[in-house]
């Protein structure tokens, strides 16, 4: 199959809606990352999804919906009744934007979405291409991230191509995602809620426009297990190259690894160092993470050594992924790295 990638027009936006109606699957730019979308409410279009990835149908899909009023979807059968309230506080605070929300799945919901559970992780998303493809279409989307099984996320069009080329018709390219990052999901199954993902949306600003404290899940992030959020293995993102988690900042520089910054690159600027953010701010780390760690892995290092993320509203979300895609952590003894491969128990 030839992947055609066009630049998001109103014609382009018919196109996919025609491709989708037909239960084929469409790439397209969320606020967060690229999502791989197919009709929501059809059973052969998600299975779609999940061949196109190679992804293992015990890991449940996100349903984008074309409205962020979360009443439309309860009406229309895509969430059921009862919905706590703190839903309706986070949806009119967060939505259209970067948060998921576990809920009980609605009767029209299929079950291959939700890979057999009773809950179904809803979200509206704020790109302004993925709400005019939603409402044109005018029904659900679910869509995963646009990359294969276990990859790191795509940020831009070319990461999509580089992920599913042949293997889909259509990506609809938005130029490079503003966030970078995927949303965060919260389950509104529990009382109180639970972060089961840190994402763009800092576990702080969630708990504040609740008024009270949410937690993050801490059960799911280290180990390889799928339990409640059955996507969260701790092998996720991950590059080609092993990554290594730097304890300190990094100061010395080897020719024989790629090294990325979270700062500027300061003095060195060798063709081996690489730098996430050259104004320090948490958020160019986040737009800037996965571009860069897939043009660096694309160098097929031996080894990736990563300096250690600051404290900031967004550290959660990037020690996570950092966690899942990496392979262990690297100290400077001195004269040398030496990396540490991390235990597999
Ligand atoms: O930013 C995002 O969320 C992107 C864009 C495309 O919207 N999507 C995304 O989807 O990251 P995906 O499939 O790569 O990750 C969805 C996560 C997985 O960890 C999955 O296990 C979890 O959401 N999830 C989905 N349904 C769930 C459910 N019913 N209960 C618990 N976790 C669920
Ligand atoms: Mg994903």
């Amino acid at each position: 199959m030839k992947t055609r990638v066009l630049p998001v027009s109103r014609e382009s936006i018919k196109e996919a809606c025609e491709i989708l109606r037909r239960g084929d699957v469409v790439a397209f730019p969320t606020e967060t990352v690229y999502g791989l979308g197919g009709l929501g409410l059809e059973t052969a279009a998600i299975q779609k999804i999940f061949e196109a990835k190679g992804r293992p149908t015990t890991d449940p899909l996100i349903l984008h919906l074309p409205s962020p009023d979360l009443q439309e979807a309860i009406s229309a059968g895509w969430v059921t009744e009862p919905v706590p309230t703190f839903a309706f506080a986070l949806t009119k605070h967060f939505w259209p934007g970067p948060l998921t929300l576990v809920l009980k799945r609605g009767r029209l919901v299929p079950y291959p979405l939700t890979a057999g559970l009773e809950t179904v992780a809803v979200r509206c998303p704020a790109h302004p291409a993925a709400r005019q493809l939603l409402s044109s279409l005018g029904a659900p989307l679910a869509a995963p991230s646009a990359n294969r099984f276990g990859h790191i996320s795509p940020t831009d069009a070319p990461a999509v191509l580089q992920e599913l080329n042949g293997k889909i018709p259509l990506i609809l390219d938005g130029g490079p995602c503003p966030a970078g990052i995927e949303s965060t999901v919260v389950s509104l199954i529990d009382d109180p809620p639970v972060i089961l993902r840190p994402g763009v949306i800092s576990a702080e600003s969630i708990s504040e426009s609740l008024g009270i404290k949410c937690e993050i899940s801490t059960s799911l992030s280290q180990k390889n297990t799928p339990s409640t959020s059955p996507g969260m293995l701790a092998s996720h993102y991950a590059p080609q190259s092993p990554l290594y988690l730097c304890r300190e900042p990094i100061r010395h520089f080897d020719p024989k690894y790629q090294f990325i910054l979270f700062g500027p690159r300061e003095g060195s600027s060798a063709s081996n160092v690489h730098s996430l953010s050259p104004d320090h701010r948490p958020e160019t780390v986040a737009r800037n993470l996965y571009r860069t760690l897939r043009k660096v892995d694309s160098l097929r290092p031996t080894s990736i050594l990563m300096d250690p993320v600051p404290d900031s509203h967004l550290a959660h979300a990037l020690r996570d992924r950092l966690f899942r895609a990496s392979s262990g952590n690297a100290t400077w003894d001195g004269t040398r790295w030496i990396l540490t491969p991390r235990s597999q128990n």
